[in-house]
């Protein structure tokens, strides 16, 4: 049995997780440390979560810091997650991205899902851009003009994505038959999406606190359900990183329950539905 998280311990780790990956764990949630890290204590054979500490963060153990990282970070997503943002991309931007294209305005559309987890934010994409190109029988544009990155913090979300393989109960999360039936082959308990799908999406590893300067610009990014675990002052941060990355006109979606603190300096709110989109004042 893993022995209990001091106050000492607590605030050693809660330090740790915030200068690694911005994410603000207060007091209150002292729990979900002790909850998380049990399981890697007594694997790992360490005696308590000071010795944690001190091979993470004083022996620099690459193997534990990762695995303390995906225990302390919220990888929960689904397909097609809150529908909208798909609406937005399906009934907005993609009649505006097509005529870029066509106009010659542009030779490749960027698309950044900022924060990937699994895979499913950034397929849900080129699934959704593959499917109004079929629908509206565009033959003059293709996937291949969209270019989609991909990045994470955790390498261990980034393995899954980079696979394309889902069981069946990941599979059903937010995923309509159509789209589960034309873009995934079923081999017994696991589906396994279609190869054109998968290679239209480019994984990397990525810490959002970094620099975004060598990322380049980009027509949309998705950064969805992860600054809500950061500090006030990171959000602004990742924000002012974010106008920064986008072309002019370009897009940001956030999460449904997200707020970006003083976003009028750099955005412009939009209205679809019933959600919203941000776009970058030119
Ligand atoms: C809750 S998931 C959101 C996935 C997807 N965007 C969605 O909305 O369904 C949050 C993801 O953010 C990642 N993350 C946490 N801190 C990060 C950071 N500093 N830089 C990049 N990714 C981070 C986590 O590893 C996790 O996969």
């Amino acid at each position: 049995m893993a022995p209990s998280l001091t106050s000492k311990e607590f605030k050693l780790i809660q330090k740790f997780i915030q200068e690694k990956c911005g994410i603000a764990i207060g007091e209150e949630k002292a729990y979900l440390i002790e909850s998380r890290l049990s399981k890697l204590l007594v694997d790992s054979n360490l005696s308590s979560f000071e010795e944690l500490y001190q091979k993470i963060a004083v022996g620099g153990d690459q193997g534990i810091t990762e695995q303390v990282i995906d225990a302390l970070t919220t990888n929960e997503t689904l397909w097609f997650r809150d529908k909208t943002p798909f609406e937005i991309i399906d009934n907005v931007l993609m009649p505006q991205y097509i005529k870029e294209l066509r106009e010659g305005l542009k030779t490749s559309i960027r698309i950044w899902s900022a924060a990937c987890s699994t895979g499913q934010e950034p397929y849900s994409i080129a699934m959704c851009i593959d499917n109004h190109l079929a629908r509206k029988g565009i033959a003059d544009i293709n996937l291949s003009n969209f270019r989609i990155l991909a990045t994470d913090i955790s390498k261990t979300v980034l393995q899954v994505a980079r696979m394309g393989r889902y069981d069946s109960i990941s599979i059903m999360r937010g995923m309509e038959n159509g789209y589960r039936d034309r873009y995934f082959k079923n081999e017994g308990r696991v589906w396994c999406l279609d190869e054109r799908i998968k290679s239209s999406v480019h994984f990397q590893q990525f810490n959002l606190q970094n620099s975004f300067v060598l990322m380049g610009k980009f027509d949309l990014i998705l950064c969805r359900n992860v600054i809500i675990y950061f500090s006030e002052q990171l959000k602004r941060e990742v924000m002012v990183k974010i106008a920064g990355a986008l072309n002019p006109d370009g897009k940001l979606i956030i999460g449904s329950s997200e707020l970006f603190p003083d976003y009028r300096d750099y955005f412009i709110l939009e209205q679809y539905n019933n959600g919203v989109y941000y776009r970058v004042k030119g």
